[in-house]
Formats: C-alpha cells, structure tokens, sequence
C-alpha cells in the first residue's frame, strides 16, 4: 500500500531568527524585507520551509519572546504590509513559513497584564497567575525562573505576587481561564487566516501549572554553576496532565485549515516527549525531538542509542523529527569542530524524519565569544555564562562590511572570521559546507528512500562508525559515518558486495565502493546506493 505524505513530512524546515539574518533599513537589525532579500538564497538551499522566531511587537526584554501584540508585526521587522509581501513571494517560490506562537506569556507591556495588574477587581486579573505572599512576605512557593532567581515578582500596587517562568518582564498567563485560551486560539487564526503555513509554539508543556502551585524538589545533583533551569526538578510547572487539553484545543484549530503545520517545543525525555503527539495523534504534528541538539559529546555509540531509542518510543503513526541547532543552544559546529559537524549534517539529513535546520549552520558559523558587558540575553545578563548571544550573531552573507548583513554596526558583533567564512564564497567553492548541505538535500529529496523510508540501525563491530540503512521498497541506501579523526577499514559485505558513492562529506568520492573492504577517511560519512546483486 502506497502511503501518501504531507509537506511537513517529505520537507525541511530552516529556522531564521529575524535578528540577524538580513538587515534592510541600516539599522543594525535584521528585518522582514531582509529576508525577502533573500529568498532566492533560501530557495537554492533546497529548504522546503522556513520558521521565523517572534517578530511581534515587543519591548525585546527576551528579544521577541516577549510579545506586547500578538497581532502585528514590530516596527523593527517592518509591517503587515512586510509581512504579507514575504509571505506571498515564499509561497510563489514553494516555500512553506511558519511563525512562532508564543501563548505561555505575554509582555509586562501586552494591554492584557496591564489591565491585569491595573486592579485585583479587573475582570482581567485571572488572565495571569497571581498569588498573595507567604506568611513571611516572600514569593507564594520556591519556583525558580528558567534564566535564573525566583519565578514571582511582587507587584507593589495591588499588593500580590505574578508568576514568570521565563524573565520578570514576561508575565505567565493563566491558561486554566478558558477565556485566555479562547484569546489564544483567535490569534493562532488570525495568522491562519492571513495564510501562514503553521506554527512552531514555544515552551508549549509549559502551559498549564499544578492547580495547588507545590514547591518543587530540589535537584540534588545540581550544583552552582550549573545551568540555573535545572537547580529544581520541574515536577509541578511543566508537563501536566492538563496541558494535553488545551494541546488539543489548539489542534482543531490547525485541523480547520488545510495542510498546516503544528510544531512544539518541547524538553522531555523521550519517553514524555512521545505524549505530545496525542493519544490519537490529535496534539502537536510533531514534538521537536532534541536529542542531538542535548548530547553531551559526540560519539557513533550514543548517537545510534538515541536514535533506537526514538524510533522504538515513536507511536504508531507519529512522524519523527531532528533538530541539529536553535538560537537557545551552542552552534553544531562549535559543539562537534568544523569536521564532525559535516558528519552532523549528514546524519541530520539523512536520518528518518523532518529535519530542522538553524540559520548559519549551513555555512559551519559557530558561536561568537561575547564580552559579559556586550551581553543582550536576559538568561546571560541573570545568568553569566548561560547567555544565548554567541548563536545568534548576524549571518555571514560575503566578505564586504558587516559580513553584507547591514550597512550599519550589527545589534550583536559578527563573528571574526566571516571574511573567510561566508555564504559568497562558499556558494563557488565545490568543498565547502554549503556546498554540501545543498547536496545532501538533493539527495535527500530525490531518493525516497531517504525522504520517507524505513531505518534500521547495523551492529558494527566499530566504536567510531554508526551506520544504517534507509529503504523503501527496493530501494535501499546505507549510510556510515565516522565519528572519528582517524581511518577506519570495515567489512560491510554481510549487507550487500558493492555500492555506489552518493556523497562524501568531503565531497570527492564517487563511483563503486566495495563493501568487504570500505575504507572511511577521519571525520567522514558517506551516502551509498547499494546495488542488488543480480538474480
Ligand atoms: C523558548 C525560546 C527561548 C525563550 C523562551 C521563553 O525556550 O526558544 O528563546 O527565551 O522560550 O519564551
């Protein structure tokens, strides 16, 4: 039986953080005609969709994760107008676009936590959780915030404490008051209607919180220095039993539409994590699955038991999903070295699942050191040492002034080597990452073996290689990488006697490989077509 699949199944979505991705109007900050600049880019990269972070109005307090409208556009990023120009030129060029839903928490600044705040009487109050203090005039409970220090601010006016999982200026919203959801779910059509292809919804096991507000346990491993968001276990602000129903809710609403896109951000354990696809797959399309995005080192070993492990906690009919890189974790090319991150690449693009690929990545950009006193990050300036800033720097278009990402001195200071590491001359280089990632899609979209097919991991009897294979029908695709910086010979003939060389992440190898004596250079992988024996 023929399967049939939708986009966000077969494509790959790319996340652009309007920031830094292309400025217009010099003033230092990336914009929406900047990157209607540079469709045709996103277009020869062979992306199927692009997920744009916030770009609402917002006092930038956590730069867009702070939204003050949920309905406009922030006059930093330009208009509606903008807006609707970009969205209809990436839908000329086939390209799908989805917007951050960011329904956890508004501004301090939204019209909602203003009239909130206004008075303890305003019919609005119950839009967010507010509590009265201890006895002893200290917050309601011990939560703490994700950036760091106590998850309540007390509001001197009216004399209670606000809940804020995330910065003081980004006031939770009571999502057990049937009325903010009803607010949310408009907003998500607004956007529907105006012909956006989805959303990628932040923070979304967050939204409901224990009903009594228990303190949470103390994480007995953690120790200072450690990130601040794991100091408690989150046993009673996250992931409750609630939050399904209201999952659901926003679901019927995507279901009303056709052909959109439902994608949440969500860090669970896998084994949690596969509960957001719904009992009737009826939540999210996709909960983005972070395993490579958290592994501490990198080896072929617990590459593989992570990808097993997914695929094995997968309901019935969920579609998996990989994320190499966001603006909240360091770059792939900084976690892994140049050489291991062209292997990464070629995991993540030929692993069973919708890849999402974060901006810069393609060209191998890494994080950019930055001053404590540069820092703009509210979770860096709370938190020293856990700022975000260093992966969100502007991209690095050509060797010219700003790296061609503005006219004007950058709101975050470009990375030092963007004269030699740039989109400009990567694009003419046969060797280089772009050159690569660009293949690697190619390849991905005209095999379906690789698009939709099965995988199954291979026992090798080497710590260095993970390999596996993809196949649909009888097509069949190997895949062996090398997680190492030195050569390895195996002996793959119990899976077939020769094959072809699809691509090498070095980019040079071609032609019939036999597989009885397969010699892997250091830090390579390679995409082979095996040939079925004949007869
Ligand atoms: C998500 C976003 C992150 C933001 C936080 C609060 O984790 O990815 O950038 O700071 O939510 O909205």
């Amino acid at each position: 039986m023929t399967r049939s699949y939708v986009w966000w199944q077969t494509g790959v979505i790319y996340q652009v953080y309007p920031w830094s991705f292309q400025d217009s109007n010099d003033d230092g900050i990336g914009d929406l005609p900047g990157i209607l600049s540079r469709l045709d880019y996103l277009q020869s990269l062979g992306i199927d969709a692009i997920w744009l972070s916030p770009i609402f109005p917002s006092p930038m307090a956590d730069f867009g994760y702070d939204i003050s409208d949920y309905v406009a556009i922030d006059p930093r990023f330009g208009t509606l107008v903008d807006f609707d120009r970009l969205l209809d030129a990436a839908h000329q060029r086939g390209i799908k676009m989805l917007l951050d839903l960011v329904p956890n928490h508004t501004s301090d600044e939204h019209p909602w936590f203003l009239a909130a705040r206004s008075s303890r009487e305003h019919p609005q109050r119950d839009w967010y959780i507010w509590r009265d203090p201890a006895p002893d005039g200290g917050p309601p409970n011990n939560w703490d915030s994700y950036f760091g220090g106590p998850a309540w601010t007390f509001d001197p006016a009216t004399g209670q404490y606000y809940l804020h999982l995330f910065d003081p200026k980004q006031p939770d919203l009571n999502w057990r008051n049937p009325k903010v959801c009803a607010a949310m779910l408009d907003v998500m059509r607004f956007w529907l209607n105006r012909g956006v292809d989805g959303f990628r919804v932040d923070v979304i096991w967050m939204l409901i919180k224990d009903a009594q507000l228990r303190d949470n346990p103390v994480n007995p491993d953690w120790k200072p220095g450690d990130p601040p968001w794991l100091r408690q276990i989150k046993l009673y602000n996250e992931d409750q039993p609630e939050v399904h129903d209201v999952i659901r809710a926003m679901r019927a609403v995507i279901d009303a539409y056709p052909d959109r896109a439902f994608i949440g951000e969500i860090y669970l354990p896998i084994t949690k994590l596969v509960h957001y696809y719904g009992p009737n797959l009826d939540e999210v399309h996709m909960p983005f699955n972070f395993q490579l995005l958290l592994m501490q080192g990198w080896d072929a070993r617990q590459t593989r038991e992570a990808v097993d492990a997914y695929e094995a906690a997968l309901p019935e009919g969920g579609w998996p999903n990989w994320v190499l890189g966001n603006h909240d974790r360091p770059r792939i090319a900084s976690r892994v070295g140049l050489a291991q991150a062209r292997v990464a690449q070629m995991l993540l693009l030929t692993l069973r699942g919708t890849p999402t690929c974060y901006y810069g990545d393609e060209i191998g950009m890494r994080d950019t050191p930055i001053t404590q006193e540069q820092v703009k990050d509210p979770q860096g300036i709370r938190s020293p040492g856990y700022s975000r800033d260093p992966v969100r720097t502007p991209m690095q278009w050509d060797a010219g002034p700003n790296a061609g990402f503005s006219a004007n001195t950058p709101w975050l200071p470009l990375a030092t080597d963007y004269a030699a590491r740039n989109v400009h001359r990567q694009d003419v280089d046969p060797i280089s990452e772009l050159t690569l990632f660009r293949r690697l899609i190619v390849l991905r979209r005209s095999i379906s073996a690789l698009t939709i097919g099965d995988y199954h991991s291979l026992d090798i009897a080497n710590p260095a290689i993970f390999a596996y294979l993809r196949t649909d029908h009888d097509q069949r695709v190997l895949i062996v990488l090398n997680f190492s910086a030195t050569t390895h010979e195996l002996d793959l003939s119990t899976i077939g006697a020769t094959g072809e060389a699809l691509c090498s992440t070095h980019l040079d190898r071609s032609g019939t490989v036999d597989l009885a004596k397969l010699a892997m250079r250091a830090d390579e992988g390679l995409i082979i077509h095996l040939i079925r024996a004949s007869g």
